[in-house]
Parts: structure tokens; C-alpha cells; sequence
């Protein structure tokens, strides 16, 4: 009896995590799953009750993991929204690969991508100021400054304090290893290495207070 209600609840785990990520049925599932890490999960979106976040919520969990709005800085968002809606229309431009991946797939109304627009924005990440922190074109900066802009803007040091950096970094290195970039797990004299102790010592030393 235990045995068959785990069994029964292990199947409706797997019904769930499939209902959770529709693109892991498509025969791009794997290259789909590789584009955003897991682990933001839609309960962690900021002001959850608020158009944006339902609209988010809605739209952008059909092809791949949810991003995290402080992914991507003011500026950038509206070109990577505005990058997606027309996947979303069916209208990708890599021809059969695009209309297998996006069959079934809702798009979102020019108004409601506003409203998405404007919600990453205010959630957005908050970028490093050089004039502010010239320190960073320093070589003390270096191994921030080149692994820290392979996906988004480089963020401000002053977002998190000395003890949560070297957690975001952690974090970091995995989505790295996610994403199939630069992770320095095996040196490699072509790849720039990622010095953990360096970009570590640099954010806490320019840390909030
Ligand atoms: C129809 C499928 C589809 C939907 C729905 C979709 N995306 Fe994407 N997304 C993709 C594909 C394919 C890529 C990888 C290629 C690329 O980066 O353009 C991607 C990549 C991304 C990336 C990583 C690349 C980067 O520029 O950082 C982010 C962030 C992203 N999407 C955010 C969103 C947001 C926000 C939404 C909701 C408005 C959304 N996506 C909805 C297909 C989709
Ligand atoms: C492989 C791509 C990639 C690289 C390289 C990368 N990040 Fe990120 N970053 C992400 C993704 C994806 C998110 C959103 C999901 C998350 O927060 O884990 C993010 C979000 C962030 C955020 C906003 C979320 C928060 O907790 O404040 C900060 C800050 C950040 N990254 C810092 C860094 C630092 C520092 C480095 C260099 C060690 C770095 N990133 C390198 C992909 C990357």
C-alpha cells in the first residue's frame, strides 16, 4: 500500500513538473531548458499580486525557465521582450525549429507587453557605474569585469552587502555551468579563467555598508 501511494505520487510529481515546463515535450526541450537557469521559480517574482508579475507569470514560462526581472538592466529589457513577442506570434526567424517550438504558445496583446515591459523595468538590475567606480577598469577589477558581462550588464556592487555576494557568486558559477559559458573548471589557455577569489574580494571590498 506505502509502496503504490509513492508510486501514484511520484507520477503526479512528473505530470506536475511536465504541466510546470511545456517545452519539455518539444524536441527542443533540452536546448529550450539550457537557456535559463532553473530555480526562479514565478512565487519569487517581485510584487506577485501586480499585473506585471501575472502577466510574467503567464507569458514567459512557455518556452523556457523564468527569468528574474534583476537579470537584465533598464535598458535592455524592451529589446530582449521585444525579441520574444514575435516567437511568441509564431513569427521566429529560424524557420522550422521556431514553428516546432512555438505551436500552442499564447502571445501577449501590444498592451500587455507594455505592462510586462514596465514591470521587468522596475525590477530591473541596476548596472555599475565606471565614473562612480573607476576601480573596476583596474586590474583588481579584471576578473569581475570579464566574467561578471557575459550574460547581463555588470552589476553595482553596492546591491548586496559583504556576506550575500559570495552566495550571488555561487549562484552565479552555476548558472554558468548551465548556460554552457565560461566556468574555468578546466583550464583552458584560450578562455579567459574565472577567479573566483578576485571577483569575490572586489564586490565585498565595494559592498554596501
Ligand atoms: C515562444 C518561446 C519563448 C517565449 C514565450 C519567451 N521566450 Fe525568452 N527566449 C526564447 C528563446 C528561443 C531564447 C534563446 C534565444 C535568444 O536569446 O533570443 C530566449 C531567451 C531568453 C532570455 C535569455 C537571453 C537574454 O537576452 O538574456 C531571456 C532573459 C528571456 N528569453 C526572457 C523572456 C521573457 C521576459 C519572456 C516573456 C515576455 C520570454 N522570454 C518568453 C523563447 C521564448
Ligand atoms: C551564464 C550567464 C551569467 C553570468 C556569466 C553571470 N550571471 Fe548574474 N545572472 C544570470 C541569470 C540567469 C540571472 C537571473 C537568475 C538568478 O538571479 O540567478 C542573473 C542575475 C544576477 C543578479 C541579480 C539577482 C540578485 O540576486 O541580485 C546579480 C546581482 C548578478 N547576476 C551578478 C552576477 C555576478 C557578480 C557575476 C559574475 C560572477 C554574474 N552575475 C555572472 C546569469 C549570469
Amino acid at each position: 500500500m506505502v509502496r503504490f501511494s509513492l508510486f501514484l505520487l511520484l507520477l503526479l510529481v512528473s505530470v506536475m513538473a511536465k504541466a510546470d515546463k511545456p517545452w519539455q515535450d518539444s524536441p527542443h526541450g533540452p536546448m529550450l531548458e539550457r537557456i535559463i537557469p532553473p530555480g526562479f521559480m514565478p512565487a519569487m517574482l517581485p510584487e506577485p499580486k501586480s499585473a506585471g508579475a501575472i502577466l510574467t507569470r503567464r507569458y514567459c514560462v512557455q518556452c523556457h525557465n523564468l527569468a528574474n526581472p534583476a537579470m537584465h538592466d533598464v535598458r535592455r529589457w524592451p529589446s530582449v521582450v521585444a525579441r520574444m513577442v514575435p516567437r511568441m506570434e509564431g513569427k521566429g526567424n529560424m524557420g522550422k525549429l521556431m514553428a516546432d517550438m512555438m505551436a500552442g504558445v499564447e502571445a501577449p496583446s501590444p498592451t500587455d507587453e507594455q505592462v510586462i515591459v514596465a514591470y521587468h523595468r522596475k525590477h530591473a538590475q541596476r548596472p555599475l557605474d565606471p565614473k562612480k567606480l573607476p576601480d573596476v577598469n583596474m586590474p583588481a577589477g579584471e576578473s569581475f569585469r570579464v566574467a561578471c558581462s557575459q550574460c547581463h550588464v555588470l552589476p553595482d556592487p553596492l546591491r548586496h552587502t559583504a556576506v550575500e555576494w559570495p552566495l550571488v557568486v555561487a549562484r552565479m558559477q552555476k548558472n554558468m555551468e548551465w548556460m554552457n559559458r565560461v566556468v574555468g573548471s578546466k583550464p583552458d589557455p584560450g578562455e579567459p579563467q574565472l577567479k573566483i577569489e578576485d571577483i569575490n574580494s572586489f564586490l565585498i571590498r565595494h559592498a554596501r555598508r
